[in-house]
């Protein structure tokens, strides 16, 4: 039996500064709770670039972490002495945030003699749903968000098997690109979601590609190609077509990830025994309320039962690296200080090693 476990996670690893709170229960199936999370997002900042710039991420990082941790910790109405563990983002991601986040972290762990944990950001992502629906190994998880599309089986803390990934772009990278081809702002997939609501989705015939292939690869810079070209042959664009072209590429997105997902459910099911047939959707993508509805029916159609995140729990947030972290104190996975930062840290790395783009 392991005891009752606090932790302060960060997150620094895009264009979100986090810090939050997260106490899990003793046991091995423990539930986690939630005691602060606070997020600034760095949107305003990164708009007028239509994208996220790293450089200015970084220092806005630096600029907003030490105030949020002390938001977070005067929240959940705790002190450096209730602290079990610091957890903070060591990896994938930008790196100069990376960096502030981690070293932070450090900082912290050094002064109050705390145990770090280098937190893959991915793994925050893969776990989320054990933090809010105390879901048990293993799951089959789909996660969508703007660096990574992949679909993994999760059967245990930091064991993961990845059975397709994207090999070229992530959803919320052809999200973000399609809003800013049809001026419709950053961040684009909330956008491209909003503009999609009063579109025809039959009015442009786009492609679905890897649709009906074996196996359980992505692909979406064709689509996005196709995109582009259908808005050029139109000319200046009115509100009407930007609608439609809209709709149309989030029927496109919609088809491609509940095909995908549908194959990766029937292989996981090779291992997942009924009963346990959950699909997680996680990332900053499973915000999107249409492709939701839509891997729900596959979800069924599959005998597996759908568990998406709160929304805040979806995007990037504190509380999934501080929760990820629990899970991995309360293995005793504990990280050395000198624990490096990583640009690139695949979930699989065998999978990844042989495969397309982590
Ligand atoms: O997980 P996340 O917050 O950050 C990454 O780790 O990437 O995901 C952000 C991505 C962005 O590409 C954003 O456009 C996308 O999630 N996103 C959405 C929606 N809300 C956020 N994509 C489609 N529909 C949405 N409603
Ligand atoms: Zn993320």
């Amino acid at each position: 039996m392991t005891k009752p476990l606090t932790l302060l996670g960060i997150e620094t690893s895009c264009d979100e500064t986090a810090a939050a709170v997260v106490r899990r229960g003793a046991g091995a199936d423990a539930r986690g709770e939630i005691l602060s999370n606070v997020v600034f997002s760095q949107i305003a900042e990164h708009a007028p670039f239509g994208g996220v710039v790293p450089e200015i991420a970084a220092r806005a990082h630096v600029e907003h972490l030490d105030g949020l941790i002390a938001r977070a910790m005067s929240e959940a109405g705790v002190d450096w002495d209730d602290l079990d563990g610091v957890a903070a983002t060591a990896g994938p991601g930008l790196i100069g945030g990376v960096i502030v986040g981690l070293m932070t972290a450090k900082g912290i762990a050094a002064a109050r003699g705390l145990p770090l944990l280098a937190v893959n950001h991915l793994e925050g992502h893969a776990l989320t749903a054990r933090l809010t629906d105390g879901l048990p190994f293993p799951y089959l998880l789909l996660l969508v968000s703007g660096g990574h599309s992949q679909l993994l089986v999760v059967d245990g803390v930091g064991r993961y098997r990845r059975l397709g990934t994207t090999v070229d772009d992530a959803v919320g990278e052809a999200f973000d690109k399609v809003a800013k081809l049809l001026g419709l702002g950053f961040p684009g997939g909330p956008a491209v979601e909003r503009a999609a609501r009063d579109g025809d989705a039959t009015r442009f015939h786009l492609p679905r590609p890897m649709l009906n292939r074996p196996g359980c690869d992505l692909s979406f810079s064709g689509l996005k190609t196709a995109v582009r070209q259908a808005a050029e042959s139109l000319g200046p664009l009115n509100d009407q077509d930007r609608a439609d072209i809209a709709a149309s590429f989030q029927a496109a997105v919609a088809d491609v990830l509940a095909d995908r997902t549908e194959n990766a459910m029937a292989l996981a099911s090779e291992t997942i025994p009924p009963g346990h047939r959950h699909l997680v959707v996680a990332g900053g993508v499973a915000a999107n309320m249409m492709l939701r509805e839509r891997l729900k029916v596959s979800a069924h159609a599959c005998g597996y039962e759908i568990v998406v995140p709160p929304l805040k729990l979806c995007t990037d947030n504190g509380a999934m690296i501080a929760w990820a972290g629990a899970e991995r104190l309360a293995l005793g996975l504990t990280d050395p200080i000198s624990a490096g930062p990583r640009a690139r840290w695949p979930l699989d790395p065998a999978a990844a090693a042989t495969g397309a783009k982590a």
